[in-house]
C-alpha cells in the first residue's frame, strides 16, 4: 500500500515562525512532526510514500531526504494550498491503481496507525476515517455516523453548526474512486478543493466509508499551544539518555541530553525534558516539559513548558514559560539606561510581558 502525506500549506496560525520554517518542521520533542507521520506510515508496513510539498519546498525535501528511510520517498510540488483534495489529485498518478492512506503532515497520533491500516486493508470499503469527540467540531471537519453499522452518514468541513462532536482526524484511508470524486467536487466557501466535500460526494453516491474512533491521544498542531501540548504528550513517553556532562548540577525525572552538552553552575534539569547537542546551560533551570534544540545557550534563565529551536541563546532572560522560541533568538537583559524592553519582533508575534 502507498501514503501520502501533505506537507504544504502556509501554516498562517504558526507565524513568525513559519515564515521561515514549513510548519510540518518544526521539532516535537526536536523531531520534526514530518518524522512522526513518516515513521508511522513505515511502521504500518508502507513503503511507498508521497509527499506533498508546497512553500518551502526546497527545507521539507532537504530534511526529509538526510535520513535514510525503509521506504521509497517521492515528492509532489503543489503550486499553492488549493485545498487537501486539490494535493490528492495532483498525485493521482502516483496513487490511481490501488488503496492508499493519506496523513496530514501536521497530526500527531499516539498509538500509530498500524490498527487502522491493517483494518482498511481488509475492509471493502470506498474509504475509511479516523474520527475522535472533541469540545469544538465546528474548526474540524466533522462526522455523523451511524454507531451500529459503523458507517458515516453526513460530513462537513468546518461547519457553524456541528451535527456532532465527531471530528475528522487527519489520518484517511481511500480508494482511487477519491478521483472521480474530487472531479466532481468545487471549491468550498474558504476557496479550497476539500477532501470532506470529496468523502460526502461518495456517500451520496452511494458508496460506503467506515470509521473508527482515536485510542489515545490525536493532536492537530496547527496552534502553538497544539504544539506546547503534543511537546509534552511526547515528552511524557521518553526515556532516559544522557550523551552531556553535568558539573556541579541537578537531574530530576527523565531527561535526555544530547552530545557535547554541558549542564553547569549550579543549574537544575527537570524532566521530562530533552535538550539537544552543542548546547550550554548554566545557572538555569529547564523544565519540566521542555525541549531545547541544538546549539543553544540557556544562561541564568529558567525555561519552562516551551520549545526553543535551534541556535537560541538566552541570558537573563528571567523566567519563560510556555513559550515557542524560534532558531538562532536572541534575549538578553537590558542593563543600560534607559531601563526597558527592547524589541526586534517578526511581523505576527505574540508577546505576553
Ligand atoms: O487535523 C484534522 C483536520 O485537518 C480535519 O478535521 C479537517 O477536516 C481537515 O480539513 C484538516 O483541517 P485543517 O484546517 O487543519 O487543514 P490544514 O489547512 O491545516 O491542512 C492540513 C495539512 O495539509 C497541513 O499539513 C498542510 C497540508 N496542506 C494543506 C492544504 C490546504 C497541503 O499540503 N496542501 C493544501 O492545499
Amino acid at each position: 500500500m502507498k501514503g501520502l502525506i501533505l506537507s504544504g500549506g502556509h501554516g498562517v496560525r504558526l507565524r513568525p515562525i513559519t515564515y521561515s520554517q514549513q510548519k510540518q518542521l518544526i521539532p516535537i520533542a526536536n523531531k520534526p512532526i514530518l518524522f512522526y507521520c513518516i515513521e508511522d506510515l513505515i511502521n504500518a508496513g508502507v513503503q511507498d510514500i508521497g509527499i506533498v510539498v508546497g512553500p518551502n519546498k526546497e527545507q521539507v525535501m532537504n530534511t526529509v531526504l538526510s535520513f535514510k528511510w525503509d521506504a521509497n520517498i517521492e515528492f509532489f510540488c503543489q503550486d499553492a494550498p488549493r485545498g487537501l483534495a486539490h494535493a490528492v489529485k495532483i498525485s493521482e498518478e502516483f496513487l490511481k491503481d490501488e488503496k492508499f492512506i493519506m496523513y496530514l503532515g501536521d497530526n500527531l497520533l499516539k498509538g500509530g496507525i498500524n490498527g487502522f491500516v491493517r483494518d482498511f486493508v481488509d475492509a471493502k470499503v470506498e474509504s475509511s476515517l479516523l474520527l475522535t469527540r472533541v469540545e469544538d467540531p465546528q474548526h474540524y471537519g466533522v462526522a455523523l455516523v451511524d454507531e451500529q453499522r459503523k458507517v458515516i452518514l453526513q460530513l462537513l468541513e468546518k461547519p457553524k453548526k456541528p451535527p456532532s462532536n465527531l471530528s475528522i482526524v487527519g489520518i484517511y484511508g481511500l480508494t482511487p474512486s477519491i478521483f472521480e470524486a474530487i472531479d466532481n467536487i468545487k471549491p468550498s466557501w474558504r476557496g479550497e478543493f476539500e477532501i470532506t466535500d470529496a468523502l460526502h460526494w461518495l456517500i451520496e453516491k452511494g458508496y460506503s466509508i467506515r470509521y473508527d474512533l482515536v485510542e489515545g491521544w490525536w493532536k492537530d498542531t496547527g496552534k502553538p499551544e497544539d504544539l506546547l501540548e503534543a511537546n509534552r504528550l511526547i515528552l511524557d513517553g521518553i526515556c532516559s539518555e544522557n550523551k552531556g556532562c553535568i558539573e556541579n548540577s541537578r537531574i530530576n525525572g527523565r531527561i535526555v541530553i544530547g552530545d557535547n552538552t554541558v549542564i553547569e553552575e549550579h543549574s537544575t534539569i527537570a524532566g521530562p525534558t530533552i535538550i539537544g547537542d552543542n548546547c550550554t546551560i548554566s545557572n538555569a533551570y529547564v523544565g519540566p516539559f521542555t525541549s531545547i534544540g541544538n546549539n543553544c545557550r540557556i544562561i541564568d534563565t529558567e525555561v519552562e513548558n516551551s520549545i526553543v529551536l535551534d541556535g537560541s541563546d538566552i541570558v537573563h532572560g528571567g523566567k519563560i514559560i510556555e513559550s515557542l522560541i524560534g532558531k538562532d533568538v536572541k534575549i538578553r537583559k537590558n542593563n543600560s539606561l534607559p531601563k526597558g524592553k527592547k524589541l526586534v519582533i517578526g511581523d505576527n508575534s505574540e508577546i505576553e510581558l
